[in-house]
């Protein structure tokens, strides 16, 4: 959607995937706190987004959203008051259907009013979800709000929320400026693998504007393992996810905070060429050995070796999968490791990578000189 937001993929947090309804004003206020304390929101990690449950059951006699008395008493013009102060940006979430996904009041028929009402709070930011939309297509339910927001004069980043049902990258480009391909993930292995692979079919109609948008991150929620972490956040980052957070930011573990605050990998997804990168070889039993690539500005590459398979093996990018002539001469910069391990590479690379794990690299073609004399 060219309403000049997205350039690069959203960065954040949104409550659904750790609190689901158990969301308050105090969640909220304490995560904008440490999104800052701990050095996330340098990192880019501005949005702090609230998902379903934010609203009271029944609109107000005047057929206005109101939020959840109990849970934010303070209203949500006061919460975005106090996230801005930060120098954060508030999100907030709603459904091109009757009801939200929890049986809150959608906003279908009231898309005018609803965006008037957020964009007088100052929301900068719209998760638009799916459910109870009558059986309407969405590319009939989507655009009001596209316009609705537009009309507001207020800057409202628009996310998508139909879950790959319709095809949105098909469509979606021109009303939002992301759009979910799949299903919701789960804090598991088998989930985020699928997912990847899902999101990877669209990959040639994401662009700054507009993303296709595999989900919110699970790391750092428990169920899975530091390897396969490091895969969800590294494959996120090349296939120009947004970068949403979803777990307790307030009570990360160590190793959560190393992960996603990675800067190598964070500048991969930030990268303003805004390719999507996409899986470019495979071998072994189930195509378990990956190579996913993309182009990033300044003729580089990023390349991850992802090792699916349940033993650790050698993964061996060819510069033919990678689209690089044979005789292509690369440096090499490992993003996990933060060092350069190799100066003058040809052909192909070669990395041992642990089961489940995902190494990362930047590839730097040397310059050719041709002396024609
Ligand atoms: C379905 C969406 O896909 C999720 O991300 C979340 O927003 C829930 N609905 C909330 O009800």
């Amino acid at each position: 959607l060219n309403n000049g937001l997205a350039r690069t993929p959203q960065m954040g947090w949104n409550s659904w995937n750790f609190f689901a309804c158990n969301i308050n004003e105090t969640v909220i206020k304490e995560t904008a706190d440490a999104l800052i304390s701990t050095g996330l929101a340098d990192l880019g990690y501005v949005y702090v987004n609230i998902d379903d449950c934010w609203s009271a059951i029944t609109r107000n006699s005047k057929g206005q959203l109101v939020p959840d008395p109990k849970a934010f008493p303070s209203g949500i013009k006061a919460l975005a008051d106090y996230v801005h102060g930060k120098g954060l940006k508030l999100g907030i979430y709603s459904d091109a259907g009757i009801f939200t996904c929890e049986v809150r009041p959608g906003s279908l028929y009231h898309e005018n009013d609803d965006a008037m009402l957020f964009a007088s709070w100052g929301v900068d930011y719209l998760k638009y979800d799916n459910c109870f939309n009558l059986g309407i297509k969405p590319e009939e339910r989507y655009p009001p709000m596209r316009d609705a927001l537009n009309a507001t004069g207020h800057s409202v980043f628009y996310s998508i929320c139909e879950w790959g049902v319709d095809d949105p990258a098909l469509w979606a480009g021109k009303v939002g400026n992301s759009w979910r391909t799949t299903d919701d993930i789960n804090d598991a292995w088998a989930s985020m693998t699928t997912i990847a692979d899902l999101n990877d079919k669209w990959a040639a109609y994401a662009g700054p504007g507009g993303w296709n948008d595999p989900d919110m991150l699970e790391v750092g929620n428990g169920g899975m393992t530091y390897q396969e972490y490091r895969s969800h956040f590294s494959i996120w980052a090349l296939m120009k996810a947004p970068l949403l957070i979803g777990c307790d930011v307030r009570n990360m573990t160590a190793e959560t905070l190393e992960i996603i605050s990675n800067k190598e990998v964070i500048a991969v997804n930030q990268d303003l060429l805004g390719v999507q990168g996409r899986k470019v070889y495979v071998a072994g039993t189930d195509d378990c050995l990956q190579v996913w690539a993309g182009p990033l500005s300044g003729h580089r590459l990023v390349v991850a070796c992802w090792n699916r398979c349940s033993k650790a093996a050698t993964i061996t990018a060819g510069w033919d999968a990678l689209g690089l002539e044979s005789c292509t001469r690369v440096s090499i910069r490992d993003l996990w490791k933060h060092k350069d391990v190799a100066g003058d590479v040809v052909a192909s690379f070669s990395a041992r990578v642990d089961a489940h794990d995902c190494e990362m690299y930047i590839f730097t073609p040397q310059t050719l000189f041709r002396y024609d004399i």
